[in-house]
């Protein structure tokens, strides 16, 4: 079985970044809103800003109260909205209570949604049309398989979990590079059975111990989206290492595995965002 090392492979996109930052005329900038004190998303934003500082980019946060107003958030997102130096703009999620997550995603131009949260990227990346930003998480998946040479096409690819952030895209850039793909969630029937045929299986679920070893066919390719803490308090994945390393091909580790690549792809968008602003190419 083989380790995919996420960390490694963020590590080397992210150096790849910063040498073609330092030509850009301008820094990249990437706005951070986070709102309340879940200390989970504390922790991401604090990574985020880590990788701007490595990648040679501007970064801001706003952190904000978990009472504060929706109309008070989008007169900020108004604001980065109309920023000249700002290309990217992260509302992190989940939000506290009260607030209407979805207005606040629609309101970020969809030029500076580096999340690809906003229905005009969504449709894009649905309907294959260029123009749009990659999804991050499942981006970073594809990087890391496509770095260990790993194509989905003619596979069947089983991803467990529907999420606007991760299942339903992940499932989108399979499918556009002609895997076969089941999408699986919390009403599916026979669900071991079904994992137990996918040649690719990505777990997106949250739920430490739901992927055992005799839900993975010998020789499948297991990625491990989830992060999650066990009953030691320990980070883990959805994925039972210990069983599913006996029978996988390859498997990502947790923490190392995706959760650096979903990193290194926010910071790849915001770089093409801002390419796009300062009319250069990419490449
Ligand atoms: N919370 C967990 N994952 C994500 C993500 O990819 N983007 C944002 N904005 N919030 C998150």
């Amino acid at each position: 079985m083989i380790l995919m090392d996420g960390k490694a492979l963020a590590a080397k996109r992210k150096s790849e970044l910063r040498a073609k930052v330092d030509k850009l005329p301008r820094k990249p900038g990437l706005a951070v809103i986070l709102v309340g004190d879940d200390p989970a998303s504390r922790t991401y934003v604090n990574g985020k800003r880590r990788d701007c500082g490595e990648c040679g980019f501007y970064s801001e946060e706003y952190t904000l109260p978990a009472e504060t107003a929706q109309a008070e958030i989008l007169a900020l997102i108004d604001e980065l909205n109309g920023r000249e130096d700002i290309d990217g703009i992260l509302v992190q999620l989940p939000l506290p209570k009260g607030l209407d997550s979805r207005a606040l995603l629609d309101a970020i131009r969809p030029d500076k949604d580096v999340d690809c949260f906003h229905p005009v990227n969504v449709g894009k990346l649905f309907s294959g049309q260029k123009g749009g930003f990659a999804p991050c998480t499942p981006a970073g998946v594809m990087d890391l398989l496509h770095e260990y040479g790993i194509s989905p096409k003619g596979k069947h690819c089983v991803v467990l979990g529907r999420s606007n952030i991760v299942g339903k895209p992940m499932a989108a850039l399979l499918l556009a590079e002609d895997g076969t793909v089941t999408v699986c969630h919390s009403a599916t029937p026979d669900l071991a059975r079904k994992c137990a045929t996918a040649d690719i299986l990505v777990s997106a679920v949250g739920k430490a111990g739901l992927v055992t070893g005799d839900m993975v066919k010998e020789g499948a390719v297991v990625v491990d989206v989830a992060m999650n803490r066990n009953a030691e308090g320990k980070l883990c994945g959805d994925v039972v290492m210990e069983e599913v390393a006996e029978k996988a091909a390859y498997l990502t580790p947790v923490p190392g595995g995706v959760g650096p690549m979903t990193r290194a792809g926010l910071m790849d968008n915001t770089y093409r965002a801002a390419c796009r602003h300062l009319n250069v190419s990419p490449d």
